[in-house]
């Protein structure tokens, strides 16, 4: 039988910091409440495109894995902030990476895409499709948030998480997985009409940004992450008290936690880095899992679980038991450029738009 492993792993975080205290010069908000009621500090803005993100965190999985490019098979990147309608990101990064023998597609289950796109990648692998995939998940939710609204500003940031995923026979990888959606609460999390919904014209402020009802998605986040993680640890035959650790979506610390309790996890086993960089949506998993290797909370033969919920509403678990490798065959030295903007020169753009007639 063919199995799929994570053999590689890398992260990209822009260089631009968004405080707390910034934000308390853009809205009615404050660094007490906002650390109360979700657990972020900071988040990261992006100064470039999403795939030089993407194109930095894909150098360094494949560096860990010791691959070159044009040894890819498929580059599966999962976004719900893409570049363009057509294309696809993942041609751009493609381009950017050189990986000349790869096919290449975007999927978007909004924050649970990376999870959706880490089963997807391992199914193609058992079906013999593909030996190695690069999966991707990648964010500049910057462009659709308004960081002249308090609901949402506070919540979102810029960043990309990237794993390789290679073919073996030994029985690790993907045990266990759930995939689900209700498409009937898509009004709960949303851009309303910034795609073909929209009139043709220029992009409208009122419309254009993220839209949340923010108790409901917290208590059906809480649900579902716990319900489809507990569902996976039976499926894959485990006990939960057998999991190493959970790597859920970082959408709010309180709803983290929420979910552990129900799950019966004791804190020491769930990672967190929300306080860093707030709701990356898809990259989330990505660049967690990544600084969990980098900090030696992932040991070989561990037993993981990722954990994810968001627009759509979808929801994503998948019990992985862990390989051998835990540490990077390799580095590399790709890194995003340094800017001298200040966070609010980066922003400008952003907030003169919204300025226009955002909510
Ligand atoms: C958005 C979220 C942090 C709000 O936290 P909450 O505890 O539910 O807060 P509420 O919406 O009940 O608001 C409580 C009060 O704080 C106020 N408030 C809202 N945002 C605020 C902010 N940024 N700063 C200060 N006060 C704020 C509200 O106006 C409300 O005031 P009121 O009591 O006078 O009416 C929380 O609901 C959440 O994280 N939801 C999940 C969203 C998410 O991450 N989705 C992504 C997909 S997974």
């Amino acid at each position: 039988m063919r199995y799929a492993e994570i053999t590689g792993w890398g992260k990209a975080l822009p260089p631009t910091v968004l405080t707390n205290a910034d934000l308390e010069q853009l809205v009615d908000t404050s660094d007490d409440w906002i650390t109360a009621r979700t657990g972020i500090k900071e988040r990261r803005i992006a100064n470039g495109e999403a795939t030089e993100m993407a194109e930095v965190a894909s150098r360094h999985a494949l560096a860990a894995a010791g691959l070159q490019s044009e040894q890819l098979d498929l580059i599966l990147l999962a976004t719900c902030s893409p570049e363009s309608l057509v294309p696809a990101s993942a041609s751009y990064l493609q381009a950017r990476l050189e990986a000349v023998n790869a096919g290449a597609m975007d999927l978007n289950a909004n924050c649970s895409g990376f999870v959706y796109s880490y089963v997807t990648a391992t199914a193609l692998i058992a079906a013999g499709v593909a030996d190695r995939i690069l999966v991707v998940g990648v964010e500049k939710l910057s462009f659709i948030t308004n960081y002249l609204d308090r609901n949402t500003a506070i919540l979102f940031g810029d960043g990309a998480g990237a794993v390789i995923i290679e073919a073996t026979e030994e029985p690790v990888g993907l045990m266990a997985s759930e995939l689900g959606v209700d498409g009937t609460t898509t009004e709960l999390l949303c851009t309303p009409v910034d795609g073909t919904r929209g009139v043709p014209g220029p992009r409208d402020p009122a419309t254009s940004s993220i839209t949340l009802q923010g108790q409901e998605v917290f208590r059906r986040a809480v649900r579902m992450m716990s319900e489809s993680g507990a569902a996976v640890v039976r499926d894959a035959g485990w006990d939960l008290d057998d999991v190493d650790l959970l790597v859920p979506h970082q959408a709010n610390q309180r709803i983290i936690d929420a979910a552990a309790r129900r799950l019966g996890l004791d804190s020491s086993k769930v990672f967190t880095n929300i306080h860093a960089y707030g709701n990356t949506s898809s990259a989330t998993v990505p660049i967690a899992l990544t600084e969990a290797l980098e900090q030696g909370r992932v040991a070989p033969g561990d037993k993981l679980v990722f954990a994810a919920f968001g627009g759509g509403l979808t929801w994503a678990a998948a019990a992985v038991q862990w390989g051998a490798r835990v540490e990077p065959i390799s580095t590399s030295d790709a890194a995003l450029p340094k800017t001298d903007k200040s966070v609010m020169e980066v922003l400008k753009p952003n907030l003169d738009f919204f300025q226009k007639g955002g909510r």
